[in-house]
């Protein structure tokens, strides 16, 4: 067996793809168990380049699943018009539907799908919100459709210090109903509502393996800032995300079909670019749990 199929340290290969964030990485193939020392090195780029790009890993679901689980337990989605009908781990970033049809341009997964054009983390509306997500692509577009990825340590480092006046000491609202109030989707149902209530998280956060400090916002669930007005906080989450838009921290990530693209939700946010709604496009996502609530960075 050759040092790839045993998924051995000694064939990975990493190069970084930005100054701020991304590398890719070659010599693993991720249908396979990692052998101890190749989740090490996985682990400690991951941490090193917050986002990690596989190229040419057509791997199944069950594959996918099977991979992103030895970095924790997996997300279910709450909504059946994303969560995949076959592997539940699976959340749907397509305009196609399950049993491979294209969506018309204004289904309400469309609409939802494409407020991911506006910065966000994943999942940062639970009250542990999620470590880091696995997207697949599996049909990509050849215009359009990239995904970026912005470094929310540099973004912290950047702020200037009246921006940082502004936000020490202040948890912002994560709140999943407040994609109804952007686009044409169905608001949450009075149990959806129960289960998912606003959650209040620190706007600056600390990572629980680096121990660095981060900008925590997530534009597409904001919707109020503490000790402030409603038109006044989402100014604010405007002005921050201008900030991170800043080429500086961004990685721009062209997608080929079956890349597999890792990051680390506890210090990025990333969007994806518009494309034409009359093509396909099909990604299909694990999103890692959490490793416990939001810790504060301390000021
Ligand atoms: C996501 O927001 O998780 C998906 C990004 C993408 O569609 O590229």
């Amino acid at each position: 067996m050759s040092d790839i199929q045993n998924n051995a340290a000694p064939e990975l290969d990493i190069r970084p793809l930005h100054p701020a964030l991304g590398a890719a990485v070659t010599g693993i193939d991720l249908a396979q168990p990692l052998a101890p020392e190749t989740f090490e090195a996985l682990h400690q780029a991951w941490m090193e380049h917050l986002v990690l790009v596989f190229p040419r890993q057509a791997v199944s679901d069950e594959q996918q699943i099977a991979f992103a689980r030895q970095f924790g337990d997996l997300e279910v989605h709450h909504q059946d018009i994303i969560r995949s009908n076959s592997a539940p781990e699976i959340f749907r970033v397509s305009n196609v539907t399950d049993d491979g049809k294209l969506m018309d341009p204004d289904h309400a997964s469309v609409a939802q799908i494409s407020l991911a054009q506006r910065w966000h983390t994943d999942s940062s509306f639970r009250p542990v919100p999620s470590k880091g997500s696995i997207l697949h692509g599996l049909e990509v577009t050849a215009e359009g459709g990239q995904t970026w990825f912005t470094n929310m340590y540099k973004v912290y480092d950047a702020l200037s210090a009246d921006q940082r006046r502004r936000i020490e000491g202040r948890k912002a609202c994560h709140d999943f109903g407040h994609l109804a109030t952007l686009a044409p989707i169905k608001p949450l149902s009075p149990s959806e509502r129960e289960a998912m209530p606003p959650v209040w998280q620190p706007m600056i956060r600390q990572h629980p393996v680096t121990g660095q400090k981060s900008l925590f916002i997530s534009p597409i669930y904001n919707n109020a800032v503490e000790g402030m007005d409603d038109e006044a906080a989402l100014a604010l989450i405007a002005e921050l995300a201008e900030l991170a838009e800043d080429e500086a921290f961004v990685y721009r990530h062209i997608w080929s079909p079956d890349d597999i693209v890792m990051w680390d939700n506890r210090c990025t946010m990333h969007r994806v670019t518009p494309y034409d709604l009359g093509l396909r496009r099909v990604m299909h996502r694990a999103t890692i749990v959490g490793d416990g609530p939001v810790v504060a960075g301390a000021p």
